[in-house]
């Protein structure tokens, strides 16, 4: 067990320029120790520089706790995989936003919140059809997000003492609307009629439906799929502080409302060394069959490219060990392809790199391990998703914890914007040479003189 850090007896001190400030240290419930260097400006008129924020803690925050090394992950205290075996999506998400589990009358209530909110106003179904066909539903998500808020303008303007329930509308809308949207953006890109959300379906049931029928062919909604997307989506709902959550505090930060701020944590999603990889592990492996089902030498050319491939799927900034969400995930693959009667070669696949991987130095060294985004895209593709909505899948996931930390940063009495500092390397000052001097600039004044001379006269 860990020595606890007393955080009244621990200190850290830092000498710049001669000068040794003593600085107070941070504890965390975990034991997790943060040196406080808000007074290290105004003290040595210094500052920090961490490119990538490797050592950078941003806020404290009770939503989340991970460890890295020991593959640790809770929401609010609850390991995940007791979440993943024991609750439904909703109710983890009702936990992450709210701080606490929804007894019977609260998960009643709050089914029917969702229920409730489901719909989408019909002038935002018609903008569905102004995107191009081949738009990339990632895409389609943010803006129709940050639409929302022109639908429903009352959070538009964020105000500190915005009322609760405002708050609490905003929330539930955007948990039971994101998924009409992406059902809706993905029916559009099969140029299928949109099927409307119904309210007899619980949230999983509901969106595949939403995805899956049509009017000539209902969808059969079958329990093992609906388990393994209520598993999925649990294990996406929140990873405290990373690339898309940051991203959804930052411009929370500007007091923007809740809709734009999420808008801008899907954008930050979508890239392919965050939650686009789940998408670019699908791509890697039909790579590896064109070129002829080679793992091993593809392996071999991702570690001689010297970081310009990589093994989507592996790596992660924090974990240094098996993620804990790639290992209930690769498990649910298997029972959902299994339960489903696919065999999918990918799967074999996906199989053999890892094992190949987990035994070689290169990856051993770099503590590079299977990360959420490995197995996930096998499972999206067995139940029927198409690849360009497997990170759209995640943002659907991972909204709750959005929610829950943009509304934890706006009820911190420190909530402050977040604006970081630089250290500027251009050139020192200097002026214009003569030929740079636009003549455009140097002729409207004299343009100006000559009409005032002119009115003058
Ligand atoms: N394949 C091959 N090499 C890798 C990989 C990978 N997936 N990930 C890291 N490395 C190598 C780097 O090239 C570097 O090698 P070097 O020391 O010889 O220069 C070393 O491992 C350390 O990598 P960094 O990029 O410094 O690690 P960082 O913590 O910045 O990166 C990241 C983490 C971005 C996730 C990285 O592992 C990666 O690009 N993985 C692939 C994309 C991916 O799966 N992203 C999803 C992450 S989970 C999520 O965000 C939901």
């Amino acid at each position: 067990m860990k020595k606890k850090t007393s955080p009244e007896t621990a200190t850290a001190q830092l000498t710049v320029n001669g000068k040794t400030v003593t600085f107070p240290v941070r504890v965390g419930s975990e034991n997790e120790v943060a040196i406080d260097i808000s007074r290290l400006r105004k003290e040595t008129g210094a500052i920090t520089l961490d490119y990538g924020y490797l050592n950078t803690g941003s806020c404290e925050s009770a939503i989340t706790y991970l460890d890295g090394e020991e593959g640790v992950l809770r929401y609010r205290g609850y390991p995940v995989e007791e979440l993943a075996a024991k609750s439904r999506f909703v109710e983890v998400a009702y936990l992450l936003i709210n701080g606490r589990m929804p007894d019977a009358q609260e998960r009643q209530q709050w089914s029917s919140l969702l229920n409730q909110h489901s719909m989408i106003h019909e002038d935002m179904r018609r903008v569905f059809y102004q995107y191009p066909e081949y738009a990339h539903p990632m895409a389609v998500l943010s803006a129709m997000v940050v639409s929302l808020s022109t639908f429903y303008p009352e959070l538009s303007q964020h105000r500190p003492d915005e009322p609760e329930e405002a708050i609490t509308i905003a929330a539930t809308r955007l948990m039971s609307k994101l998924r009409t949207i992406a059902a809706f953006s993905y029916k559009k890109s099969i140029g299928e009629p949109f099927v409307y959300p119904r309210s007899d379906l619980k949230y999983c049931a509901n969106f595949l439906n939403m995805m899956f029928s049509s009017p000539v062919c209902p969808y059969e909604i079958r329990p093992e799929v609906v388990k393994a997307l209520n598993v999925l989506l649990i294990l996406h709902a929140d990873h405290e502080q990373n690339c898309s959550t940051s991203a959804v505090r930052l411009v929370g930060s500007a007091r923007v409302n809740l809709y734009a701020s999420v808008s801008a944590g899907i954008c930050a999603l979508w890239g392919p060394l965050h939650g686009g990889a789940n998408q670019m592990v699908v791509e890697m492996l039909e790579d590896i069959i064109r070129r002829g089902g080679s793992v091993k030498s593809y392996v071999e050319g991702v570690k001689t490219s010297k970081g310009k491939e990589l093994l989507y799927g592996f790596g992660h900034r924090v974990y240094k060990t098996y993620d804990p969400r790639a290992k209930i995930i690769k498990q649910s693959c298997h029972s959902v392809l299994k339960a489903l009667k696919v065999n999918d070669s990918m799967l074999d696949l996906a199989l053999e790199l890892e094992d190949i991987a987990l035994h070689d130095d290169y990856f051993l060294a770099r503590n590079l391990y299977p990360n959420v985004d490995f197995y996930s895209g096998l499972i999206y593709r067995a139940i029927g998703i198409p690849r360009e909505m497997f990170t759209v899948m995640f943002a659907l996931g991972r909204l709750p914890g959005w929610i829950a930390q943009w509304k934890e940063a706006r009820e911190d009495a420190r909530f402050k914007l977040q604006r970081p500092r630089q250290i500027y390397v251009g050139p020192p000052r200097r002026n214009l040479a003569p030929e740079h001097v636009s003549s455009e600039v140097d002729e409207a004044p004299r343009r100006k003189h000559t009409a005032h001379a002119k009115r003058k006269a």
